[in-house]
């Protein structure tokens, strides 16, 4: 029997069960597969906000590229701008193929992002006034969307599980690249030592917010326990932030750099990182649209779209 006449035997309650088997057994569901409407809506809301956030995050790091203090870093951060462009265009190709069984498109996502409907990731919000803040993008932040985006590798949505594997490959670089910026720096003159350490401190928070509250009675917008029960992920947003802080803290600590943040340390009988909790007002704050760059950022998205509105047509028309 195929799967369509013995998926059309079954009541809707039999064919959830049947989903969850089958996820549970490590399958993969792809974009024809029956699937229920909650995992289909949580799907979509994940990756089209991954996506739009690799697009609106190639925006501050683009303001650098023309101010690169070399031409090989203006050649390494014009390829990381491309490849995060790049990785944009994969996601939503699979939140697009997703939508269209309600009748929604890539027109859509866009507007869902300029009416602020679709949110994109706090740290995109943020400014990058030196290029110490362009270098700790690339390592800091990059590194904390490896430790996310590794989370999900195994997701049981096919497509999103495929997409991820080659974005984390060229995540890896990006983090390279970015630590190659920030330990010139700390090697270099008192100055541009002074230039990272600003940086960090102006970070910290976002990085501290980038995994989201530990719990959604915090802000009560974390999604987590339904991607965990799907297996999109596996890892709590509290547990990929101590990952985080494991791999990291010694790094930057190691530079001779401070992290801002008095009562910071390694519980041992906890096993845990102990952290002053960043404000999660700002966050809800910063997400509605309400950044220091959030309305700017928009702005010139929104500009470029309206601009380019003649290539999407010369390209349906060539369809
Ligand atoms: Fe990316
Ligand atoms: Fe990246």
């Amino acid at each position: 029997m195929s799967d369509v006449v013995f998926l059309n035997q079954l009541t809707e309650q039999e064919k959830y069960r049947h989903f969850l088997m089958r996820i549970e057994a490590g399958e993969k569901i792809e974009a024809d597969d029956w699937m229920p409407d909650e995992y289909r809506s949580t799907l979509i809301k994940l990756i089209s906000m991954h996506g739009i956030s690799e697009i609106m995050g190639a925006l501050p790091e683009k303001e650098w590229v023309p101010k690169a203090p070399s031409l090989k870093r203006k050649l390494g951060i014009m390829a990381k701008v491309q490849d995060e462009m790049g990785h944009g265009q994969l996601l939503l190709r699979v939140a697009e193929d997703l939508m269209k069984p309600l009748g929604k498109t890539r027109e859509d996502i866009m507007g869902d992002l300029f009416s602020g409907r679709l949110k994109f990731h706090n740290v995109f919000h943020m400014e990058a006034p030196t290029w110490g803040d362009a270098g700790l993008i690339g390592w800091l932040v990059d590194g904390a969307a490896i430790i996310s985006q590794t989370n999900m590798l195994n997701a049981s949505y096919g497509p999103y599980a495929r997409a991820l594997k080659r974005i984390c490959a060229e995540e890896v670089f990006h983090a390279q690249h970015g630590e190659a910026i920030i330990m010139a720096l700390a090697e270099g003159t008192n100055e541009q030592r002074t230039m990272v350490q600003e940086a960090v401190n102006r970070w910290w928070e976002a990085l501290l917010m980038f995994f989201g509250p530990a719990d959604a009675s915090t802000t009560g917008t974390s999604k987590q326990d339904i991607t965990i029960k799907y297996r999109i992920r596996t890892k709590t947003n509290e547990q990929l932030r101590q990952d985080f802080f494991s791999k990291y803290i010694p790094r930057v600590l190691s530079l001779g750099l401070t992290l801002p943040d008095e009562t910071l340390h390694f519980d041992q009988e906890q096993a845990l990182w102990v952290y002053k909790q960043p404000d999660w007002n700002r966050f809800k704050e910063i997400i509605k649209n309400n950044g220091p760059k959030s309305k700017e950022r928009l702005e010139l998205r929104k500009t470029a779209y309206i601009e380019n509105q003649w290539v999407r047509e010369a390209l349906n028309m060539a369809k």
